[in-house]
C-alpha cells in the first residue's frame, strides 16, 4: 500500500464551521481566523458563502469578510455560490477582493437538495452551469460539494450509483474538482470508499477530495480509508466546528487539529504548524465561550498546562 506522501487541507471553519452558530459571530472575528489559520500554514481557507442571509444569517457578513481579510501569497481563499446571484455578489468586490475559488454545491440525495438549496438535483445542475461557466472565464477555479454521498437525514442510505450520477453531472458543466461529503458523518470506510469509487469514475485522484462531518467519530478512520485510495486533499474544520442547518443531528466537521496529528505521524507532509492550529482553534471557540471540539486540540493543552 503507497500512501500519499503530501496532504492538503482546506479549513472550512470559517464557513462550514460558523454556519451553524446561533450566536452572531462579528466579521473582525471571522476576519481573526482566517488570520490565524493562514499564519499556521492552512493553504486553503474556506472563508463565508454568498446565500440568502434569510437562509442562512450567519454569512450574511460575506463581502465585508472577505473585504476585511489580508491576504497572503500562496493561500487560497473560496467562498460557496449556490448560483449567479451568489457568484455576482461574490465579485462584486475589486478584482484583489474576489475569491479564487468558488463551490457549488449539490446532493446525491434529492430530499436534502430540496432541503437545503429549494430545488432538485437536475434544477440544481442548471443553476451551477451559469456560475461555473462564468467563473472559468474569469480565471476563478470551480470546485462542487457533493453532499449525502453515504447517507441523508431525510432519505438513509444513499447509493453510490447516485454519488457516481452527480459526479457526471458535475463533470458535465466544467466543475474542475469535487468534494465527497459525508454530511451527517454516518459514513464508515467501507462505504466511503464505495461513495469515492463512484466518483472516481469521472474525477482524476487529485481532483477529488473529503469532505467528514464526524457526527459518529468515524471521520479520521474513512480519512485514512481515503488516503489508502490516494486521496490526499480533505475539507477539515478547526476545533471541530461545522454542521448544516439543513441536515438534521450533524455535528461538526472533523478537527483539522486531529486530522494534521495523525498525518504527521504518519509522516505525511502538510506544512502545518499544529500549536498555532491549536491556538486558532481555541482563539474561535473562546469567542463562542466554548472548548474546541479536538481530541489533540485537549491532549496537546494538556501537555502544555503541565
Ligand atoms: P431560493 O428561495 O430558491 O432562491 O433559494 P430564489 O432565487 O427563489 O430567491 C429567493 C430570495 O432569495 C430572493 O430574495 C433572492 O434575491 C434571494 P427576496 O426577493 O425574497 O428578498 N437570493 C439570494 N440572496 C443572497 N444570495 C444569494 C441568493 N439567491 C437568492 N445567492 C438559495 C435558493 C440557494 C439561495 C437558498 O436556498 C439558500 O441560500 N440556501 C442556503 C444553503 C446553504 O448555505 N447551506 C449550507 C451550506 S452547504 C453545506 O453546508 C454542505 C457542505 O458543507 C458539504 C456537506 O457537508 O455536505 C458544503
Ligand atoms: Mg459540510
Amino acid at each position: 500500500m503507497t500512501l500519499p506522501n503530501r496532504a492538503k487541507l482546506v479549513d472550512v471553519g470559517p464557513r462550514d464551521g460558523l454556519q451553524n452558530e446561533k450566536q452572531a459571530v462579528p466579521a473582525e472575528v471571522k476576519i481573526g481566523l482566517v488570520h490565524r489559520l493562514q499564519e499556521a500554514g492552512l493553504k486553503e481557507i474556506e472563508v463565508t458563502s454568498f446565500v440568502s442571509p434569510k437562509w442562512v444569517p450567519q454569512m450574511a457578513d460575506n463581502a465585508e469578510v472577505m473585504h476585511g481579510i489580508e491576504r497572503r501569497a500562496g493561500v487560497r481563499y473560496s467562498v460557496l455560490t449556490p448560483n449567479m446571484k451568489g457568484f455576482e455578489a461574490a465579485i462584486a468586490a475589486p478584482r484583489e477582493e474576489w475569491p479564487d475559488e468558488i463551490v457549488v454545491f449539490g446532493a446525491a440525495s434529492e430530499a436534502f437538495s430540496q432541503k437545503n438549496i429549494n430545488c432538485s438535483i437536475a434544477e440544481s445542475i442548471e443553476r451551477f452551469r451559469p456560475v461555473a461557466e462564468a467563473a472559468r472565464e474569469k480565471g476563478i477555479f470551480v470546485r462542487g460539494a457533493m453532499s449525502c454521498t453515504v447517507g441523508c437525514p431525510y432519505e438513509g442510505e444513499i447509493a453510490p450509483e447516485r454519488v457516481g450520477m452527480l459526479a457526471k453531472l458535475m463533470k458535465g458543466i466544467g466543475v474542475q474538482h469535487v468534494g465527497v461529503a459525508d454530511t451527517i458523518g454516518v459514513g464508515t470506510p467501507v462505504k466511503v470508499r464505495r461513495a469515492l469509487e463512484a466518483t472516481l469514475a469521472h474525477y482524476a485522484v487529485d481532483e477529488v477530495s473529503g469532505h467528514y462531518h464526524d457526527t459518529y467519530g468515524q471521520a479520521l478512520s474513512n480519512t485514512l480509508a481515503s488516503l489508502e485510495m490516494g486521496i490526499w486533499q480533505f475539507d477539515t474544520s478547526v476545533g471541530g466546528l461545522g454542521g448544516c442547518p439543513f441536515a438534521k443531528g450533524a455535528t461538526g466537521n472533523v478537527a483539522t487539529e486531529d486530522v494534521v496529528y495523525m498525518l504527521q505521524g504518519m509522516g505525511i507532509e502538510t506544512g502545518i504548524d499544529l500549536d498555532l492550529l491549536i491556538d486558532a482553534g481555541v482563539y474561535i471557540n473562546q469567542a463562542l465561550g466554548r472548548e474546541p471540539n479536538s481530541r489533540v486540540s485537549k491532549a496537546i493543552r494538556t501537555k502544555r498546562a503541565n
